[in-house]
């Protein structure tokens, strides 16, 4: 059992991650691209790729992809200034130039400012969002998490047991503390900003504050230069503090169970999303991510069948199968690549990363 911090994948596991044939991982090694490690497992060493290295290797990818797409666009000029404006990194090579070619996605998230929301409890918004976040990291992408649910279980799912000792975003909204003094890191590429009990009382004092729902914004546009992608777990409520994250957010993605109960609420919450629209001036990408969705239940099916008619163009390609592995990685505060790369979850999570960063 490894916390995200610690995970590791086999060959095998990462070249499914970087779409890549399983073939070309030595290239990669022999190109400097990837940088593997020895780890005893049993009697044997196997050969791993640690967080760490998959993040350079996604990072790498990338900034030769960036580079490549500026090459081809740029006017070719010709004199002694040429090779001095030229991408100056080692890991520009043909294989690389080729990966980066064959669809990897380099641009940034379309939406950077990211929340998970439903007004309604249970219906999978803080392990969503932690399994997400985890994911973006792994890709190399530089990410914030922020827990706006006093409950706490996105701090938990990130394996962070002290939430109860460190600052929140109370701190932040109610006592003026700079967000950057309430960000705290949880592993390479991934810092949380956590909560605990505390925040549960937040709404009465900050009701009382001035520019109330414009406090998270301004602290977070403070602190969103350091990141990729910034992602809020919100609470079951509709709540000033949930309010707020509507005012600062660009897209709002909202997690939908399949089970009837929580298709009924979904009116109410896209109301509650046009109402913050139009208070705030505000124009939101919002998404529906359907979850827990089981092919073998006849209402799964048909509450699918409704949400995408209902909400056509908002509802998600990719769709969470219920999974006894999300409940797993849960349990273990880690992700689900560590449960099971290879099961339905850990694809689903994919699918739906790239669909929310990209698509
Ligand atoms: N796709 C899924 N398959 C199985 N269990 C799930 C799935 N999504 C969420 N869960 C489980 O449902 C429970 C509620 O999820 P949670 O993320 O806490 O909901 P919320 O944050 O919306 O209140 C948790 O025990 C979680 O492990
Ligand atoms: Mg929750």
């Amino acid at each position: 059992m490894a916390s995200f911090r610690e995970i590791c994948f086999t060959p095998t596991e990462f070249a499914n991650l970087a779409k890549v044939g399983k073939d070309t991982v030595h290239e990669l090694e022999a190109n400097g691209l990837l940088k593997t490690i020895k780890k005893r497992v049993g009697n044997v060493d196997r050969k791993m790729v640690t967080l760490e290295d998959m993040q350079s290797y996604f990072r790498s990818i990338r900034s030769v992809a960036t580079a490549t797409a500026a090459e081809a666009s740029a006017p070719v000029t010709m004199g002694d200034g040429a090779e001095a404006a030229g991408p100056a990194m080692p890991a520009v090579n043909n294989l690389a130039q080729t990966l980066a070619r064959t669809g990897f996605v380099a641009h940034a998230p379309k939406h950077k400012i990211q929340m998970f929301y439903n007004v309604k409890g249970g219906t999978g918004k803080s392990t969503l969002t932690a399994q997400y976040v985890m994911r973006a990291a792994m890709l190399g992408l530089n990410v914030l998490a922020i827990d706006l649910d006093g409950q706490g279980h996105l701090t938990v799912n990130l394996d962070v047991l002290d939430a109860h000792e460190r600052p929140t975003v109370y701190d932040v909204l109610i006592n003026d503390l700079p967000m950057s003094e309430a960000i705290m890191n949880v592993a390479p590429g991934l810092d949380l900003v956590p909560a605990n009990l505390g925040l549960c009382n937040i709404e009465i004092p900050l009701n009382q504050k001035t520019r109330r729902e414009y406090r998270l914004s301004e602290a977070i546009k403070k602190i969103a230069h350091r990141y990729d992608l910034i992602v809020a777990d919100t609470n079951p409520a509709a709540s000033i503090l949930n309010g707020s994250m509507l005012v600062a957010g660009d897209l709002v993605n909202v997690v939908c169970a399949t089970n009837p109960l929580s298709f009924h609420g979904m009116s109410l919450v896209m109301a509650t999303i046009e109402t913050m629209e139009q208070e705030f001036g505000r124009q939101l990408d919002v998404r529906i991510v359907p979850n827990m969705y089981d092919n073998r239940e006849v209402i799964s099916q048909e509450v699918l069948g409704e949400l995408r008619s209902q909400f056509e163009g908002c509802c998600t390609r990719a769709v969470v199968n219920r999974s006894a592995d999300l409940n797993e990685a849960t349990k273990r505060r880690s992700t689900v690549w560590d449960v099971n790369p290879r099961g339905a979850a850990a694809q689903d999570m994919s699918t739906l990363t790239e669909e929310l960063l990209y698509g």
